[in-house]
């Protein structure tokens, strides 16, 4: 079984709505899914309460002393967490995936709180024997140049220990596509296709990178 960590201590950045879309993509594609929701706020959980039944079903990960208890026949487990994860909670979590998703949000202030965040990432064992991979990708970014020219400052100045580059997968716009669907316990794959086309163009490659064996260590 498949676990895909979404993961930024930043609150708000994005990660439920990363990590129900990422749920979303996977059971339409014919995957069995469960979402793990480590959040006290449960918002993928009561995304997933909202579902249609028509969408295909997502299960609820149980979570019991720190173990998942998912049904048997699971592919996939996509683990929500919550915000303000550092030290050994934060260990714990990276330790217990294979890939791990980033999202972040291209202010300044919140580009300064993510390169603290990579940093004490990549103090962790776990990364520098390169046991989970992690991609990176940017959360609600507005189509001007000022958040453009931000998201490129983030890019090239990231610095990581031994002159590795921060892995950049895409950029999801700002759009109420995302805050719609989710009213509906939908992923962008699954609401309003002629609106979501280039949100869905711009989810291409993540998913292409987490279907891949390069989202996987060894
Ligand atoms: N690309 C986007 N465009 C527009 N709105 C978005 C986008 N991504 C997320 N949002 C909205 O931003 C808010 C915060 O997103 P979300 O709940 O996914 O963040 P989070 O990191 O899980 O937050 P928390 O740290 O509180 O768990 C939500 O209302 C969500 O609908
Ligand atoms: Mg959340």
């Amino acid at each position: 079984m498949r676990k895909i960590l979404v993961l930024n201590p930043k609150g708000g950045c994005g990660k439920s709505t990363i990590a129900t879309n990422i749920a979303g993509y996977l059971s339409i594609n014919g995957q069995n899914v469960a979402v793990a929701d480590f959040d006290p706020q449960k918002s993928t959980e009561d995304w997933i309460s909202r579902r249609p039944a028509h969408a295909p079903k997502i299960s609820i990960a149980g979570v019991k002393g720190g173990k998942l208890s998912v049904p048997g026949k699971t592919d996939t487990v996509i683990i929500d967490t919550p915000a303000a994860i550092h030290g050994k909670k934060l260990a714990d979590f990276v330790k217990s995936s294979e890939t791990m998703v980033i999202p972040l949000l291209p202010s300044e202030i919140d580009i300064s709180a993510a390169e603290r965040f990579v940093d004490e990432l990549f103090s962790l064992k776990k990364l520098i024997n390169r046991k989970i991979k992690l991609a990176t990708v940017a959360n609600r970014v507005r189509e001007d140049t000022l958040s453009a020219a931000k998201l490129d400052y983030f890019l090239n100045h990231m610095k990581l220990p031994g002159g590795r580059k921060l892995p950049f997968i895409t950029v999801f716009r700002n759009s109420q596509n995302y805050v719609k669907a989710a009213e509906k316990g939908l992923s962008i794959f699954e609401f309003a296709p002629a609106k979501t086309t280039y949100d869905r163009e711009q989810w291409q490659p993540l998913m292409k990178w987490l279907m891949s064996q390069r989202s996987l260590p060894g």
